[in-house]
């Protein structure tokens, strides 16, 4: 007995691997195992002998399962620290570099923009970019033989054959957001539209789709001070300096009066300044809401008067961050968009990042 055990305990330190161990189990202490044998064999045995090898048997099992279990453990420690000196990472490693989006300038400065009035109560409102000719134009004073509709570069979408409604259109303006803004909300209103328009035109300063902001301030005495406080507010925050500005009588339908509203600017080298020099650069159409116009909206214009503007955002991107060509706005090419884009974290709010 002392022989089998000082076999198998040296087998058992000696086993390099899980399949050895099960090996030397399978040969002592298996079923047909050299220790089970032998316990087999009490039964042959004089109750005395049986007496003493029996508990010495027993023993001799469990010195072996014990060794056993030790020497796995022993075993899984060791391929465990093998691992762990295998399988390493420099944590301090700089990481890959990842390529980031950038924000567009057009978010940018909507976001900008809607920071500034949202400051001064205004809220926004959106509409469809494909409108019926209602709302894009007679409901703005805008009739069907108005010089005004050829004017617009106006892109029509097309009918079935022999559908002789007027056919929709791509919205021309952000105008037609007053009238279902006033439709859904009646008065007083204060809101912004800003959003995506289209007109069929293509040069430095023009492309076929681009962005304006509506502003629409409904009330019983709001009046044309209103209407230039609220602008010059608006371009010093954007702009972040004290800007003047001038209105000159102008016609736009749905406005009466109507003014075209220039901001005073500064031309040297061919790049412009805002808010310096003695030179005047138009940037948006603006009035007084022409009482059809209220009307078309269902608001009684005995009662609620008040202004209206239309500002073009791209120009104001253009002007503010110095782009100087509109189409390379829409060209999506990577090397413009990281050069102009702006970084997520650049969040635009009345306290921070407009005045940069
Ligand atoms: N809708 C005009 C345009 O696209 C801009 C405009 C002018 C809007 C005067 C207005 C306004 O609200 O009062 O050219």
């Amino acid at each position: 007995m002392e022989e089998l055990r000082q076999k198998y305990i040296a087998a058992i330190a000696a086993a390099t691997d899980e399949a050895a161990l099960e090996a030397l189990r399978v040969q002592a202490v298996g079923k047909k195992g050299e220790v089970s044998l032998k316990m087999r064999e009490l039964g042959k045995m004089t109750p005395e002998e049986r007496q003493v090898a029996g508990p010495a048997l027993n023993a001799l099992k469990d010195e072996i399962n014990l060794a056993l279990t030790a020497k796995k453990v022993g075993l899984a420690d060791v391929a465990l620290d093998a691992r762990l000196r295998a399988e390493w990472l420099d944590v301090t490693l700089p990481s890959r570099p990842v390529r980031r989006g950038s924000i567009h300038p057009i978010s940018q400065v909507t976001e900008e923009v809607t920071a500034i009035f949202a400051d001064m109560g205004f809220a926004v409102a959106e509409g469809p970019q494909v409108e019926d000719d209602w709302h894009n134009f007679d409901s703005l004073n805008i009739p069907g033989h108005h010089p005004a509709r050829a004017e617009m570069d106006t892109f029509y979408m097309s009918r079935k054959e022999g559908d002789n409604r007027p056919p929709h259109v791509l919205r021309t303006h952000t105008s037609p957001v007053q009238i279902r803004s006033m439709l859904k909300q009646g008065a007083p209103i204060r809101i912004i539209c800003p959003g995506r328009v289209y007109r069929c035109d293509y040069d430095q300063t023009h492309t076929p789709m681009f962005h304006q902001v509506e502003g629409l301030a409904l009330g019983k005495d709001i009046s044309m001070a209103n209407l230039k406080w609220v602008l010059e507010e608006f371009f010093s925050a954007f702009f972040g300096t004290e800007v003047q500005t001038r209105f000159r009588a102008s016609h736009f339908p749905f406005t009466e009066p109507s003014a075209e509203v220039d901001i005073q600017c500064s031309w040297e080298g061919g790049t412009v300044k805002v808010g310096e020099g003695n030179d005047w650069l138009e940037v948006l159409g603006s009035g007084m809401v022409h009482p059809k116009v209220l009307e078309a909206g269902g608001i009684d214009p005995n009662e609620w008067q008040g202004f209206a503007f239309g500002i073009g955002i791209d120009r104001l991107a253009m002007l503010k961050y110095g782009i100087p060509d509109l189409r390379a706005f829409f060209d999506s090419d990577l090397r413009w968009l990281r050069h102009y884009g702006f970084s997520p974290l650049d969040m635009p709010s009345i306290h921070g990042g407009i005045n940069r």
